[in-house]
């Protein structure tokens, strides 16, 4: 009888201890693009993870393609089939508020905000960017710049040019080239890479205050300034490679490498590429300026993670938060990934000599969003604008376009 006790107290020991095991043994799932090339930042966010958590099993799903074009399609799906994802990359802004946030979907993390002091080490700018009706939405990880212009000194020595710093110049550096042999100065890839050489020259031509006003609605698509914008596009996208339909934004990137084209208009996650994958030195093997008629501005864009509601693994989601939003985590994530830290706080001596220039002119320039990447235009408007993208480039219509541009920001709800 004794004996038998004994034995059952130990089993219902045994059972208890298995039982917390359990518990203590987590799991994570993150949902994000960042795969293959675009992987290695992410990586070791998911490592210090691991070491900090080490009986929890994170799940890194990737969906890969650019720009998300292909993951947000899946997590649309996955979304409104009650299936959401413990924790999902949406860009800061428009895109997450606007599809996410307004539709109930979010958790507020005001209070994680509260607990972590975080309202006085991130800027207030971009706390307004995932900020809703008194709730904070997620927590950005990076701060991302669209309108950065890539090359390689060498191949502007070779071919006797400077990097234009206007888009007239820009014109007449491409005419140079090409009369020199270069038939595809300037190299894009596929349909949102081409609408960021789009967003760059829109910027270029209205300025930072006109660009703004596209937004809130305030200026229409339809204005002759913004037709004006697709004819200068126009002729940027003459200078520019007609495969760009099937290409990656790294196999862009990689004709600047070989001297086949002069120039890339990418975000800065080719610095990321560039310096990382391909273990480039920044400043010498390739170097970089302000998208044409851009020096003054940043159109900025920032990836962040959230709450969504129904999530499975609360717990180890607000760790992972929590780790996102440290100084220790951007600091391993950044580096890697091109961008800079959105917290104010990071140790620059971690960061390439881009990432540091970058850094400086966050602080020094005018600060506008990035429609491409969710920043400052919806979802709706953003994915629509592609077809509109597509029509251009083969028809060269710039009344057109502005007209359908305008139909579509009336349509998706654009400064309204
Ligand atoms: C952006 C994203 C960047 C980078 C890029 C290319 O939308 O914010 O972090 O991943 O796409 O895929």
């Amino acid at each position: 009888m004794k004996n038998r006790t004994k034995t059952a107290i130990v089993t219902v020991t045994a059972a208890a201890l298995l039982a917390s095991a359990a518990q203590a043994a987590g799991k994570l799932e993150i949902f994000s693009w960042w795969a293959g090339d675009e992987g290695p930042a992410l990586a070791a966010l998911v490592k210090l993870y691991n070491a900090k958590y080490p009986s929890v099993t994170v799940d890194n799903a990737t969906v890969t393609g650019g720009a998300g074009t292909n993951a947000k399609a899946v997590l649309k799906t996955r979304m409104l089939g009650g299936d959401p994802p413990d924790s999902f990359q949406a860009h800061a802004g428009q895109e997450l508020t606007g599809t996410w946030v307004v539709a109930g979907r979010m958790e507020d993390l005001s209070s994680l905000y509260k607990s972590e002091g975080w309202a006085s080490k991130f800027p207030k700018a971009v706390i307004d960017l995932i900020s809703y009706k008194g709730g904070i939405y997620s927590v950005p990880v990076n701060v991302h710049r669209s309108n950065v212009m890539w090359y390689v000194p060498a191949t502007l020595k070779k071919m006797g040019v400077t990097a234009p710093t206007s888009w007239s110049t820009f014109l007449t550096t491409c005419n140079k080239l090409k009369a020199k042999g270069m038939a595809t100065p300037l190299v894009m890839g596929e349909n949102w890479t081409q609408q960021m050489i789009w967003e760059s020259v829109a910027v270029g031509v209205l300025g930072p205050k006109g660009w703004n006003d596209l937004w809130s609605g305030k200026l229409k698509f339809t204005d002759p300034r913004v037709v004006g914008v697709f004819t200068t596009y126009g002729k940027v996208l003459d200078c520019a490679n007609k495969d760009a339909a099937g290409l990656s934004w790294q196999q862009a990137t990689d004709r600047v490498l070989s001297g086949q084209a002069a120039f890339n208009i990418m975000g800065d996650w080719a610095a990321g590429y560039l310096t990382t994958t391909k273990k480039l030195k920044a400043g010498t093997d390739f170097a970089w300026s302000a998208s044409p008629s851009t020096n003054g501005t940043f159109i900025m864009l920032a990836d962040s993670f959230g709450l969504p509601k129904g999530a499975k693994d609360k717990t180890e989601v607000m760790n992972w938060l929590k780790l996102l939003g440290s100084k220790e985590g951007q600091d391993t994530f950044n580096p890697l990934k091109g961008s800079i830290a959105a917290r104010t706080d990071s140790d620059l001596s971690k960061y390439s000599t881009y990432s540091q220039s970058a850094a400086k002119d966050w602080k020094s320039k005018v600060i506008v969003g990035s429609m491409v990447h969710g920043a400052a235009a919806n979802e709706a408007f953003t994915s629509g604008f592609g077809s509109i993208n597509d029509a251009f480039v083969s028809n060269r219509d710039a009344k057109a376009a502005a007209q359908a541009a305008q139909d579509l920001a009336t349509k998706s709800k654009i400064g309204m």
